[in-house]
């Protein structure tokens, strides 16, 4: 089982969180790492080199920081270039990432108290994941719990030590929910 790590934050010089998971990851073998800010800062997205990144993978992260309750636009970047049609969807057949999983690791400045309808933000964060869960859906992935580390300001040394391990659990771990392809939800006539 193959796992390719998209990692979506746009400055790892000024990170913290995303850096020690990253820096975490790379302690893992079966892990393919792909840093979008160190392979794009300034150049245009290679596409070609990321299809073939992730179709090759049975597994597919992607990690960034919480920006407005979103990921960063690097991240989007990539989303937007790299998901094509006539590749991921819109081919008649699954498309290239039909039966992989995708996971979703993200860290957020807010406490998790903030996050719900009494709270500072208003909603739960399973609601700012809405557009990348209907992206799973819409091609075939199947969609893993997300990891949401909450209130990273405020973790010390002990508690980044938590992370870590079980951001390494989870990447490690077997993917008993994976599903095979056939059990998806139909994809959509290459006309649509
Ligand atoms: C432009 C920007 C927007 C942010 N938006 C949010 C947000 O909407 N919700 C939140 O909880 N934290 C927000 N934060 C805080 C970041 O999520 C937090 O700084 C980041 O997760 C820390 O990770 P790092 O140490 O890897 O940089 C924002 C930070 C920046 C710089």
């Amino acid at each position: 089982m193959k796992t390719v790590l998209i990692v979506g934050h746009p400055d790892l010089r000024s990170s913290r969180i995303n850096a020690a998971l990253l820096e975490e990851s790379r302690s893992l073998e079966d892990v393919h790492i792909r840093v979008l800010s160190d392979l794009y800062r300034t150049d245009s997205i290679d596409i070609q080199a990321e299809q073939d990144a992730i179709a090759g993978a049975d597994h597919i992260v992607l990690q960034y920081p919480t920006f407005w309750y979103a990921m960063p636009s690097i991240l989007k970047r990539w989303l937007d270039e790299v998901l094509t049609r006539g590749w991921a969807y819109g081919t008649g057949t699954p498309g290239a990432l039909a039966g992989k999983s995708l996971r979703i690791v993200t860290t957020t400045g807010g406490a998790f108290e903030g996050y719900g309808p009494d709270g500072l933000h208003g909603w739960e964060y399973e609601a700012m994941l809405v557009p990348l869960k209907a992206t799973a859906r819409r091609l075939g992935m199947a969609w893993q719990e997300p990891l949401v580390i909450h209130g990273v300001r405020e973790l010390d040394d002990a508690g980044i030590r938590r992370i870590r391990n079980s951001f390494h659990e989870l990447l490690t771990e077997t993917r008993e929910e994976h599903r095979p392809v056939e059990n998806l939800s139909p994809f959509e006539p290459a006309n649509s």
